[in-house]
């Protein structure tokens, strides 16, 4: 079953998922995709219809209302959790949107403990939303999962965490804090967005519910926004279905069929967002202007080696900190030809992003607030050379 209610289109007869057994880039292309039945179209189409014709009234069928379920989305939904290793996947139309959907699985007078790494917007959906309908949280450095222990309360129902983080790309181990939560019965949730299931499967070293914002690498092209809940927990799994339905914030077909376009050309695409973003990594590294650098495939990065043991490689996303402060870094930012100016990231094309005044925003006075002098690169899919070439010259034209 992959959400709505509805059965999943890549579900064989028998219930068996037919990509049992095959590899990432094949499931990726096929899961949940089979020709279709009436016209033996290869490639899913976008049911673009609000209504579905009903035999008889009260009669049983897979679709009734788009909201409640499409075989588009359906497609999207068995695909994606497929890759994630979940026996659930559920899609949203944003990545706002699962993930409260998500925190609407907790009660009133719940706690929530978060890594104190974490999207704005997240941020603000707990602090400004879910925090007024009577739900706690409590933001702690997750880097050590003993720290969870302090942090833990009696009501302590949830730990959210992102690996690696956005912006600062710290690692987090995902199986010591499922170790902690699990010990006291709490759901652990990853926002995988960065590092996408083709790096990290979450579910695989203990976590209970992954979240993505499918905006990102897994639509890949920066023309379609959504967002994604997997898990295998039958109880999560029911909740999250009814809520999509119940609240309606679902993607329509053709987000779910761009989202699923995206998702064939992931494997190909991460890899050379993997090599590109490792030699910006290094020839920021040699940079006199550039002050830190994060970047988790750097062997001093602090969340090096667990990166290594849980991510297949390190990612797209580098950060680093330019010499000069807020004034230094908005320069570079603004000087970039190749890299665009631009929030959002995990596209073909080169994103710088100044996370304090731009994607972090919600974030100022908080004790999450972000680094002034911090930029954010989404490194493309553009010539290497190229964007190295782009960053310098932006960095040259500082003042000494
Ligand atoms: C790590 C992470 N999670 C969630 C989101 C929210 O996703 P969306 O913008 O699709 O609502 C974002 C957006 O930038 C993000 O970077």
């Amino acid at each position: 079953m992959a959400g709505g209610g509805v059965p999943p289109s890549g579900t064989g007869e028998d219930g068996e998922q037919p990509s049992v057994g095959l590899g990432f880039e094949t499931r990726a292309i096929h899961a949940g995709q089979p020709p279709e039945p009436s016209t033996g179209a290869v490639v899913t189409p976008i049911f673009q219809t609000s209504t579905f014709a009903q035999r008889e009234v009260g009669a049983d069928q897979a679709y009734e209302y788009s909201r409640s379920g499409n075989p588009t989305r359906t497609a999207l939904e068995t695909c994606l959790a497929d890759l994630e290793g979940a026996s659930h996947g559920t899609a949203f139309a944003s990545g706002l949107a699962a993930e409260d959907a998500v925190f609407r699985c907790l009660e009133p007078g719940d706690h929530v403990i978060v890594g104190d790494e974490l999207y704005g917007g997240t941020f603000r959906l707990l602090d400004r939303v879910h925090s007024l309908t009577g739900l706690e949280f409590t933001a702690i450095d997750l880097s050590d999962a003993e720290r969870l222990h302090a942090a833990w309360r009696p009501t302590t129902r949830m730990v959210w965490l992102e690996t690696p983080s956005n912006p600062r790309l710290q690692v987090t181990d995902i199986a010591a804090v499922a170790e902690v939560a699990h010990g006291r019965d709490a759901l652990v949730v990853v926002d995988n967005t960065f590092a996408t299931p083709y790096l990290q499967r979450p579910l695989a070293v203990g976590a209970d519910i992954v979240v993505h914002s499918t905006t990102k690498y897994l639509g890949g092209h920066s023309d379609v926004v959504g967002g994604f809940v997997a898990t295998s927990d039958e109880a999560v799994a029911e909740r999250i279905s009814f809520l999509q339905n119940a609240t309606g914030a679902v993607p329509g077909p053709f987000d779910c069929f761009l989202v699923l376009r995206g998702i064939k050309t992931l494997a190909v695409r991460m890899d050379r967002h993997c090599q590109n973003a490792a030699a910006v990594a290094d020839a920021l590294a040699a940079h006199p202007a550039v002050e830190r650098l994060y970047f988790p495939g750097r062997p001093d990065h602090p969340g090096h080696a667990t990166a290594r043991a849980q991510m297949r490689a390190f990612g797209g996303m580098v950060s680093f900190t330019v010499r000069g402060g807020e004034a230094a870094a908005v320069a570079v930012a603004n000087a970039t030809r190749v890299f665009t100016l631009a929030e959002s990231l995990g596209a073909v094309e080169s994103l710088v992003d100044h996370p304090h005044r731009m994607t972090h925003a919600s974030l100022a006075g908080s004790p999450l607030a972000v680094d002034p002098a911090l930029l954010r690169l989404s490194v493309g899919l553009e010539l290497a050379a190229d964007l190295i070439g782009d960053l310098h010259q932006a960095l040259e034209a500082l003042p000494a």
